[in-house]
């Protein structure tokens, strides 16, 4: 038997920009995870995977189309076997579960993977290195998303803050001092799949303009990598206010998400935006250890359906966080 288990992500900086080549940064986020367990099967039955939390039970080989929520797991599976060089004749059970919200912005569908995969490599007892993995991990979100930019498997697989730029190798970010977050769900699922693609349109629309725009973004994670390098979290308040704004003009914010935004500024956090694809799933706010309880009550007070507090600090962290 082997168990594998991925934490969950934000971006902090940088989401749609990324997409057309701007730098963005994104975090691990501890508290939601998912977790995968591979065993021997019951002989003749095939791979059987299972997903309670998904409503999925099927065996590997079932017709599926691409909409059936079985269909990324079965992928992974395909791209992982093929990977180990084993064929699909064995008899494996493979049982998935997940506490990263779906379709919220929290990388899901790439923690879900990357369990199942690192599952996978150590129940046949293959190392697998982190590029390898995200490459992995990165066919699965081409199921999810269509055009992902890579950032979910890439801060997902490396467990770390990652300075995610598309086509460019992996850079980890170090946290020169503590950064709390609170995290705020607005209930409102947003597939990012949707979100990718009105901005797509748009951008066609009216390039230009878009691309005035996303460079603003890039421009600004830039300046967020240095604060968070050289720890002036105060700055980056101000920062992620900004980042927020050009979100509003590329036409990713909801009401409920700026509903959210506004009562945790109002109670006092440095700064607050969404995160992710957007039009509903989460925001962050930028907080300390004084005002965390404060805003995380005011949010929950503000309609959110889920807030947790979350602290990324310069600790080396595990990078291949294998098995547990
Ligand atoms: O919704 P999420 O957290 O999967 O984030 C999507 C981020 C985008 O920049 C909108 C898309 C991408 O592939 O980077």
């Amino acid at each position: 038997m082997s168990l594998a288990s991925a934490p969950g992500k934000v971006i902090l900086f940088g989401e749609h920009a990324v997409v057309y080549g701007r730098p963005a940064i994104a975090v691990p986020v501890d508290q939601v995870r998912a977790t995968a367990v591979v065993e021997r099967g019951s002989e003749g039955q095939g791979i059987q995977i299972c997903a309670p939390d998904l409503g999925v039970s099927h065996r590997l080989g079932d017709v599926l189309t691409p909409d059936q929520p079985a269909y990324p797991l079965q992928v992974t599976v395909q791209n992982m076997l093929r990977w180990l060089g084993r064929a699909a004749g064995q008899d494996l059970a493979v049982t998935v579960s997940s506490t990263v919200p779906i379709a919220s912005g929290m990388g899901s569908g790439a923690a879900v993977a990357t369990a199942v995969i690192r599952a996978l490599a150590e129940f046949f007892d293959t190392p697998i290195d982190l590029p390898e993995l995200s490459a992995l991990v990165f066919e699965t979100e081409i199921v999810h998303h269509g055009t992902p930019s890579g950032i979910d498997n890439s801060v997902i697989t490396y467990n770390q803050p990652v300075y995610f730029v598309r086509g460019s190798p992996v850079e980890v970010l170090r946290v020169r001092r503590p950064i709390l977050l609170a995290i705020a769900d607005t209930g409102v699922p947003s597939p990012t799949r949707l979100a990718v693609a009105n901005v797509r349109s748009a951008w066609e629309a009216d390039r230009q303009r878009y691309e005035g725009w996303f460079d603003r973004i890039g421009a600004i994670a830039a300046m967020a990598r240095r604060a968070m390098e050289t720890g002036q979290v105060s700055t980056l308040g101000g920062l992620m206010n900004q980042n927020q704004e050009l979100l509003r003009l590329i036409g990713v914010s909801s009401p409920e998400l700026e509903t959210l935004i506004s009562a945790a500024l109002r109670a006092g956090a440095i700064g607050a935006k969404l995160c992710g694809a957007g039009r509903g799933g989460n925001m962050i706010a930028l907080v300390n250890d004084e005002s965390a309880s404060w805003v995380a009550s005011r949010l929950e007070e503000a309609g959110a359906v889920r807030v947790m507090v979350t602290r990324l600090d310069q600790t080396p962290r595990r990078s291949a966080a294998p098995t547990e």
